[in-house]
């Protein structure tokens, strides 16, 4: 890692300004119909959720003022979405290997909340992505205390919103009320020996950060970040470096969208993650990055109208990381995940 070269720009840009504009609108339009999932539950108070609720925001590597579409600025907790977030902080500070090694960086094939994933690997969480992976990574969170750790994973993710973030309480007291599995995997990890605190403080430490109050368009510059090589483009403001961006968006790309990470890759071919309360923060690197927020979400946990209009836009603005050029704007007649009718 000491002799690498900063190369943070993937291939191509994006397009004009007003093209981006109006591709985001196009966006939201032909998925705004789509009444499939269901809001989530099991955190009681995520029940509550308005599922009419959709925004779509994209944000430019480059800078300059959002595309936000929709009920952009409407503010949800973030969920698992700030697994991704708190992971490159992790990665900032105890480096490639630490982290790797300690937590994983693999796909488990099994749903987000699994136990069995975490016996079937003796105890390695494997997946930064998922329940165990994500408590074992806070818990490499820097602090003397879980009230300093705390407030380093709000510092560093209102860092990568380039605003205060804040808690829900409402949602931190539901999900803490109910939250035994996670409490149990931590246990389990404790148990073999991958977990160093206390176990309970580091769930409350991890339901706090998954309580972080954030709108579609904070997701889409929080992605921006990591596409533009750890600086905020809206603050200028470094928050990781270049290697931890790649680090984090190469787990994002193997596990971010859970037990459906290879469709996603295989369809849409972007890093991604995804919360239960209906976020998706899609990254492009070089480019930007795609913000959306609708309640319902498929059995995977993954935002159905999300999942639509983060398709859409990655061909219309030619965003897969896999073509090797950009692709033609979506042709009329496309349905809503962009392809030909
Ligand atoms: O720990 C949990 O179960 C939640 N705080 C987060 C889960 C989540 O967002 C899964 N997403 N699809």
């Amino acid at each position: 890692m000491t002799d690498e070269v900063e190369q943070e720009v993937s291939t191509g840009s994006l397009p004009v300004w007003d093209q981006v504009e109006r591709l985001a609108q196009e966006a939201h339009a032909r998925a705004r119909g789509h009444d499939e999932g269901v809001v989530a539950d099991y955190i009681p108070v995520l029940a509550e959720a308005d599922p009419s609720l959709f925004g779509v925001c994209v944000a430019e590597a480059r800078g300059g003022p959002v595309h936000a579409v929709g009920d952009a600025a409407v503010e949800f907790s973030v969920q698992s979405i700030s697994k991704a977030f708190v992971y490159a902080l992790v990665c900032e500070e105890h480096g490639h290997e630490m982290v790797r090694d300690r937590v994983g960086v693999n796909n488990t094939g099994l749903s987000f909340n699994s136990v069995i994933a975490v016996e079937l690997n003796d105890g390695h969480p494997m997946n930064p992505m998922v329940n165990a992976g994500a408590l074992a990574t806070t818990a490499l969170v820097p602090g003397a205390s879980s009230a300093e750790r705390w407030e380093h994973v709000r510092t560093g993710l209102s860092r990568f919103a380039g605003r205060r973030l804040e808690l829900d309480g409402v949602v931190y007291r539901s999900e803490s009320a109910t939250n035994t599995r996670n409490k149990a995997i931590a246990r389990l990890l404790q148990s073999y020996g991958r977990i160093d605190l206390d176990p309970l403080e580091v769930v409350d430490v991890y339901t706090r950060q998954c309580a972080l109050r954030v709108s579609a368009r904070d997701l889409a510059v929080m992605g921006a970040t990591l596409a533009d090589g750890g600086v905020n483009p809206v603050t200028g403001e470094r928050v990781v470096s270049g290697q931890v961006c790649r680090d984090t968006l190469a787990v994002l790309a193997a596990t971010g969208m859970y037990e459906r990470s290879g469709e996603w890759l295989f369809e849409i071919g972007l890093p991604a993650k995804s919360g239960v309360s209906g976020g998706i923060v899609a990254i492009a690197p070089g480019k930007g990055a795609i913000g959306t927020f609708s309640p319902r979400v498929d059995p995977a946990g993954n935002s159905v109208r999300g999942r639509l209009a983060t398709a859409y836009l990655s061909r219309a603005l030619g965003l897969n990381v896999f073509a090797s050029s950009a692709q033609p704007s979506v042709q009329r007649g496309a349905d809503a995940s962009g392809r030909r009718a």
